[in-house]
């Protein structure tokens, strides 16, 4: 389902410029890269960051940085957010607030995003459970689904599941 939305999202499209923040190995910068979009990943971890410098895609700008501390240079027709949001915490609704602001006129955000129920509902920050599409509700809402995505922990040999939302809006 996560790539089905990355696929509508290009389909869906009018412009070509894009932003993948938390863009990690960076699978969904190429794939939008290949598809004609001129894009900027942007991650915290140097590693990530020059994984994504070694496919040296002429279309893919990298940006290693905290995506809180990115600077906005210009409107952007597609925004993926993708499994980064819940890192910021706190900082989440008013992080969802500025990519919204910076998103071109027609343009489109793709969210997915872990929310404070399961593995995870013991700790604060997370969004909930249906706040996306309210955040989101003067905005076309293409597609909105929440499922549970099983999580394993390397460090500690254990699994959970956690709830999670994934969202593809336009912006009207
Ligand atoms: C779970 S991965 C998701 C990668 C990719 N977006 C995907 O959906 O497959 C999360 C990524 O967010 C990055 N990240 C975590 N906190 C970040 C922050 N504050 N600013 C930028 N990147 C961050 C991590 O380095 C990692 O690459």
């Amino acid at each position: 389902m996560a790539r089905q939305i990355l696929l509508d999202a290009i389909k869906a499209c009018e412009g070509r410029t894009a932003l993948d923040l938390g863009a990690g190995g960076g699978i969904d910068s190429l794939f939008m890269a290949e598809s004609g979009f001129n894009v900027t990943a942007v991650d915290i971890s140097s590693e990530h960051c020059n994984r994504i410098k070694a496919y040296n895609h002429p279309n893919i700008e990298v940006v290693c940085c905290d995506i809180r501390n990115y600077e906005f240079e210009g409107r952007f027709d597609l925004i993926n957010c993708s499994f980064v949001l819940h890192y910021l915490k706190d900082d989440a609704r008013g992080f969802l607030a500025n990519i919204r602001e910076n998103t071109a006129k027609s343009g489109l955000n793709i969210v997915k995003v872990l929310l404070g129920h399961g593995y995870y509902g013991h700790q604060t920050g997370f969004l909930l459970p249906g706040e996306i599409q309210q955040v989101y509700a003067n905005w076309e809402i293409l597609h909105y689904s929440e499922a549970f995505k099983p999580l394993r922990y390397k460090s500690s040999m254990t699994t959970g599941k956690q709830l999670a939302a994934f969202m593809l809006a336009k912006k009207s």
